[in-house]
């Protein structure tokens, strides 16, 4: 007997799953702010080239599909109406019994030979397009390593490195900016995949893959590593800002930018360097140059923290500086019991770091 509680539980999975249907359809996808933190990603809604050469073929696929859905579908139910069981029927008599058609083995045999071979050309066609891709123009190239459970990204002919949120310039028709990856890894394997923009691609340890992405439209679109790495591997979000060139070159600008020291939050310098802050994570223009975490040299310039799991606002950032592992539970960054007085300080130096 289903107890009412279990009830409840039924109808709630039920009515998420329903959400997240809604929010998975396509017209839903472009409703997303860029101050969304999480949102269902749809393929069917690409921006720019991989991920438009990967949305023709999966519709190319999904028409053929349908196609082979009505004929056999439509053939079974004439079947099962037009030879349905008559009170009239002679039960008695073997119904005709009809050997070797040809006409009827071609019919079974040509077709899908054929719809099979379009196919597999058609999907051979893509994977080559976007595995050696004619760039128009020099790419902007990215290095992008996964972490445990975050992303670092490197812009190495700017010389700056950020993290989990990777701006990008946007490519317009007459002026196309493709952006090329190298996708690495610091420690087990993960996958980068935004759906809008292209297809999944893998991280692997002492090993580099290529990959790219050319976005045609302005806003954030947010991915997820697809690889299972451990307790937090779901809230590993990446988000992209495409920017138009401009903005672009300003933040590229704004993220060189050293650390202009400011005297009233040098307390919260001092216990961020001290509190072995500075072993995990590097700002640059202060002692702290640990690489095991993210770089914070321009922190404020992000809008969410953890990798994607909260807002960057004033609430979450104490909570993150009291304990990590109430937001992120499992993360690798611990909980550094620190004092409620260093956490107002160093929060007060965070806030500096524009
Ligand atoms: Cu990284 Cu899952």
């Amino acid at each position: 007997m289903t107890s009412s509680k279990g009830l409840t539980r039924d109808f709630s999975s039920f009515r998420r799953a329903v959400l997240l249907l809604a929010a998975a359809w396509p017209a839903a996808a472009k409703a997303q702010t860029s101050d969304q933190v999480r949102s269902v990603q749809s393929i069917f809604s690409p921006i720019g080239l991989p991920a438009e050469l990967l949305h023709q073929t999966a519709v190319l696929v999904l028409l053929v599909c349908l196609g082979i859905f009505v004929v056999v579908g439509g053939l079974l139910l004439y079947a099962v109406i037009r030879f349905r069981r008559r009170t009239t029927d002679d039960d008695l008599t073997e119904p005709p019994q009809v050997y070797g058609s040809t006409a009827i083995e071609l019919a079974w045999t040509v077709p899908p030979i054929l719809i099979v071979v379009v196919l597999a050309l058609a999907t051979a066609r893509t994977v080559g397009e976007i595995q050696n891709p004619k760039f128009a123009g020099d790419p902007l190239e990215l290095r992008i390593v996964g972490h445990r459970f975050w992303w670092e990204v490197q812009y190495p002919k700017y010389n700056v490195i950020t993290a989990n949120e990777i701006h990008v310039p946007v490519s317009y028709l007459s002026a196309p900016r493709p952006v090329q990856m190298t996708l690495a890894s610091a420690d087990v394997v993960h996958g980068f995949w935004v759906p809008q923009l292209n297809g999944k691609e893998w991280l692997v340890p002492d090993r580099e893959n290529k990959w790219w992405i050319q976005p045609t439209s302005l806003g954030t679109f947010l991915g997820n590593c697809t690889v299972l790495c451990g307790l937090q591997h779901d809230n590993m979000l990446i988000r992209v800002v495409v920017e138009s060139p401009e903005d672009f070159d300003a933040w590229v600008k704004r993220q060189q930018q050293p650390l202009s020291p400011d005297p009233s939050v040098e307390v919260g310098r001092k216990a961020f360097e001290t509190n072995s802050c500075g072993t995990c994570h590097t700002i640059n223009g202060t002692a702290a140059n640990g690489i095991f975490g993210p770089n914070l040299t321009h922190f404020m310039t992000r809008k969410t923290l953890g990798a994607g799991v909260a807002a960057n606002d004033d609430a979450n950032l104490k909570t993150w500086l009291h304990d990590p592992q109430l937001l992120k539970p499992g993360c690798l960054m611990p909980d550094m019991k620190l004092e409620p007085a260093r956490v107002e300080e160093i929060m007060a130096f965070l806030k500096t770091l524009n």
